[in-house]
């Protein structure tokens, strides 16, 4: 079973960007333990950023995947065309943020992305992504 864990827009910056609200860790580091989990637990996983919304669209379009693993930034609250190609892949998707969106401004509550989600995991810092693996294992499972 495959995972794509696509991360969105200035997720490159992890490790220096605003470290009070996103931590220390770098994307490298981040995509070590994605790699470890997915190991552990017995399932294949490509990462992939991208600053770009067409090429996240195209990597949800053209990458094989079971289930895709997305944190899509700032395109959470903007992108009706990621939206669309998570739902028109017809595979179950599960919507990571690294914060809690929703005790943050009010713009960021707003999800475009959750609507065609599984479910939606916001707020336990890299733990969002190893909680997700978790949820995704269960899913691909059943
Ligand atoms: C984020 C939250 C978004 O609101 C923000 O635009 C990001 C990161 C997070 O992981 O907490 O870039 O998705």
């Amino acid at each position: 079973m495959k995972i794509l864990v696509i991360h969105g827009p200035n997720l490159n910056l992890l490790g220096t960007r605003e470290p009070g609200i996103y931590g220390a860790a770098t994307l490298v580091e981040i995509n070590l333990q994605i790699a470890a989990r997915c190991a552990e637990l017995g399932l294949d996983v490509a990462t992939f950023q991208s600053n770009s919304e067409g090429e996240i669209v195209d990597a949800i379009q053209t990458e094989p995947f079971d289930l895709l693993i997305i944190n899509p930034a700032a395109y959470t609250h903007t992108s009706v065309a990621i939206r669309d190609a998570i739902a028109a892949m017809g595979k179950p998707a599960i919507e990571v943020h690294i914060s809690n969106i929703h005790t943050r401004e009010e713009f960021r509550r707003h999800s475009y992305t959750a609507g065609v989600a599984v479910g939606q995991i916001s707020g336990f810092g890299v733990d969002s992504y190893l909680l997700a693996i978790q949820a995704a294992k269960k899913i691909l499972s059943q």
